[in-house]
């Protein structure tokens, strides 16, 4: 078949680029230690940071709502029914974020492709970070507004851009915590800017929600922006253990959504015991904001240790600890042999990073022990002692 012919190829130039990916099988839940491909290793790359996708409240949620509600939700909530739990949690949701309404997408990848299109369309322009995430830049692409990408984190770099576009609406979209550097947005300089020239601002969350701010709901309830932000974009299947996305926003601007973010209206909804396991993580969240505390301090713990070891990790504050090798073999070769020390590290390359900046990207959750860290820490240094 000529497809299988492409197909080798292709998967050649990948291997041959150092850039073929595979799945790893682990056995059990998201835990701080997992089976990887039947090795036990300790979990260093998952988003569960705050260790709620295998919390037994939140499975007890989800066995509830799946007695009650049953395990699918039938249809898109346009079709079959909108159901009293999407209700419940886009309320909780809308409380978290400070903002008059929500609306639920099956992931943040609809949640960023069906806002973002809704938002702005031919005519317009959207100004993206140059490190926003696939979903966002798909966004940008299918709404067909002109889009302008600017240098990470500058302000001054999208305020020039704005300054030249004469575009109908305009909008700036950037991540809270960015997803593979683990950087915090100037989200207040941003909204200056955006502000000045008249554009809306979009935030993803998505690393931030549940995981940082007084309440958990990010950093622009941390910076006190929730009514300077157009849209407030967060992922239920990071922090709060689950699976599914938001958008938050005023009333009008959901109904907007409702009606035109077409990832949200051709789409199945959220499954209910997925619905009722975010509202029970939600709870967690209001009540135990140890958990973020102790996410923060272990992510200092292991920058600290790394950094006293001359290993690599960029500088800032959050829990996205990247561990930057810059060649893309390289960094699939120590991710290999992290492994073979009983560390579950995940190596990130180009296209998702911008080339010659492959990395390690390590993540703690708050549900790691020191002696875990210290676990991590022996294993870094003797993989990069053996790497020389
Ligand atoms: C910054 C950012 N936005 C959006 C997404 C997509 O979220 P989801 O995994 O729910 O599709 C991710 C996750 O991979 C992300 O890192």
């Amino acid at each position: 078949m000529a497809i299988d012919d492409f197909a080798t190829r292709e998967l050649a130039r990948r291997r041959d680029a150092g850039l073929i990916r595979r799945l790893r099988q682990i056995d059990g839940p998201q835990d701080t230690w997992v089976n990887v491909d039947g090795r036990r290793a300790l979990l260093l790359c998952s988003n569960n940071y705050l260790g709620l996708a295998n919390h037994p409240a939140v499975q007890e949620a989800a066995r509830r709502a799946a007695t009650e509600y049953g395990v699918g939700a039938g249809a898109s909530r346009l079709i079959s029914g909108s159901m009293q739990l999407h209700h419940a949690l886009e309320a909780r949701l809308a409380a978290l974020k400070g903002t008059e309404a929500a609306l639920l997408f099956t992931s943040g990848y609809h949640a960023n492709i069906g806002a973002i299109t809704a938002l702005v369309g031919e005519g317009d322009a959207v100004f993206s970070d140059e490190l926003n995430h696939a979903s966002i830049i798909d966004g940008c692409r299918l709404s067909r507004a002109r889009v302008f990408v600017y240098a990470h984190n500058d302000a001054t770099a999208l305020e020039a851009q704005l300054s030249r576009s004469a575009a109908r609406r305009r909008l700036v979209v950037t991540e809270s915590i960015f997803s593979m550097d683990g950087d915090t947005a100037p989200l207040r300089a941003l909204c200056e800017v955006a502000e000045r020239y008249d554009a809306m601002v979009m935030v993803d969350e998505a690393h931030a929600t549940g995981a940082v701010g007084p309440g958990g709901a990010g950093v622009v309830e941390a910076e006190g922006l929730q009514s300077r932000v157009t849209v407030q974009m967060g992922t239920l299947g990071k922090a709060l253990g689950t699976f599914g996305a938001f958008i938050a926003a005023r009333r009008a601007v959901i109904d907007l959504l409702i009606n035109t973010a077409r990832s949200f209206i051709f789409t199945t909804a959220l499954p209910p015991p997925v619905v009722g396991a975010a509202l029970a993580a939600l709870d967690i969240v209001a009540t135990d904001a140890g958990r973020r505390w102790r996410l923060a301090e272990n992510a200092a713990v292991l920058r600290h240790g790394l950094a006293a070891h001359g290993i690599p990790c960029r500088a800032g504050g959050t829990h996205i600890v990247p561990v930057l090798i810059g060649d893309a073999e390289r960094t699939m070769r120590m991710s290999e042999q992290l492994l073979a020390e009983g560390v579950f590290v995940q190596g990130i390359r180009p296209p998702t990073v911008p080339p010659d900046t492959a990395r390690l990207r390590v993540t703690v959750m708050s549900t790691h022990s020191w002696d875990d860290l210290q676990h991590a820490v022996d294993a870094f240094r003797r993989v990069f002692t053996a790497e020389g």
